[in-house]
């Protein structure tokens, strides 16, 4: 009979990364979401050879003190939620407790940060889920996490990583959608030093949809009255009839500062175009959604990036899409 083992959590650590963290977009994705958590409203991203050689971000959030940031890279090690029943009505973007270790475990990891109050900061280094070393470090309150040479560990997951150049749309495509969903905080990104992207500050959707995506898209984008009612509200900015797109790359869905994939959301909006596009065409949308937290289940996929509507406020696309078509769409 084979022995039943409990595994190390090295290993434990690595299996769970190749859900959490499938390529370095995903690993971006979780650094910004932390940073978004800790309240920052500065975000810095830098990346090298789409992610896979290089990448680091640098935020002006709370910071951790030098247990903390020890603590933070056990499994589920989590300040987010204390029981289950939390995730009923869920704000922060993290709850799982899994991303520090599954990337720590994956690449070699370095997280400076410090908290506003310390004098100091703390450095903590680990290499394939082995810690190197901490040590005090000076530096600006905040936090900065670097990872290199991901999936270098577990070389069977190297070989899944595409191009370079697919490597960088995907992060280059994820950090502009976090830009977009939370205004209020100012996002960079370099690759090789170079500025991608900056978005300061601003109330004005359509000017920070310039900034980040250029000024070629915004053209193509009309914004439309916030619709409000039955415990939501709805608002963003719509393509102009004519301006399809050839996929569904643009069709950006926002729910609560969270951009997500919602079957709900893409059917709405496809519906609400549906005499206004050629077959085979995609509506052009960036819009928004804020609904009370315990009507959207966040838990249902391994990366995050489906929510799924519980019918509280019984929202269901016929309903979107009802709402839309007032509005002349
Ligand atoms: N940039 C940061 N600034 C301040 N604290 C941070 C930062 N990044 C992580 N932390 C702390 O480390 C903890 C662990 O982070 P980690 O991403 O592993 O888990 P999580 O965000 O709680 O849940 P999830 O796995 O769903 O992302 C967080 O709960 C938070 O307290
Ligand atoms: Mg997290």
């Amino acid at each position: 009979m084979p022995e039943i083992r409990i595994l190390p959590d090295q290993v434990a650590n690595q299996i769970a990364a190749g859900e959490v963290v499938e390529r370095p977009a995903a690993a971006v994705k979780e650094l910004l979401e932390n940073s978004l958590d800790a309240g920052a409203t500065r975000i810095g991203v830098e990346f090298r050879h789409g992610g896979k050689s290089f990448l680091a971000v640098e935020d002006n959030g709370c910071g951790m003190t030098p247990d903390q940031a020890l603590l933070a890279l056990e499994p589920h090690a989590t300040s987010k939620i204390r029981a289950a029943g939390d995730l009923n009505a869920i704000r922060s973007f993290g709850f799982r407790g899994e991303a520090l270790p599954s990337i720590a475990s994956v690449s070699r990891f370095t997280l400076r940060t410090r908290p506003a109050e310390a004098v100091a900061g703390t450095e903590v280094l680990v290499n394939a889920g082995k810690l190197i070393h901490q040590k005090e470090t000076g530096m600006a309150p905040g936090t900065r996490i670097e990872v290199a040479n991901l999936f270098h560990p577990v070389p069977a997951r190297l070989k899944f990583l595409k191009t370079e150049n697919t490597e960088t749309a995907h992060i280059t495509r994820l950090v502009r959608l976090y830009a977009l969903a939370q205004p209020q905080v100012n996002f960079r990104l370099e690759e090789n030093g170079g500025e991608i992207f900056r978005s300061p500050v601003t109330d004005d959707l359509l000017e920070r949809v310039r900034a980040i995506w250029g000024r070629q898209l915004a053209q193509d984008l009309d914004s439309f009255a916030p619709v409000e009612g039955q415990g939501m509200r709805v608002w963003g900015l719509l393509g102009k009839p004519g301006a399809g797109r050839s996929t569904r790359q643009e069709m950006v869905t926002i729910v609560n500062g969270r951009p997500v994939d919602s079957r709900t959301l893409a059917y709405a909006l496809v519906e609400s175009y549906h005499t206004l596009l050629p077959k085979g065409r995609y509506p052009l949308a960036f819009l928004f959604l804020e609904i009370d937290p315990a009507c959207v289940d966040v838990n249902v996929h391994p990366a995050k990036r489906e929510i799924r509507f519980r019918e509280c406020g019984g929202l269901s696309s016929r309903r979107c899409c009802g709402i839309w078509k007032k509005r002349g769409r």
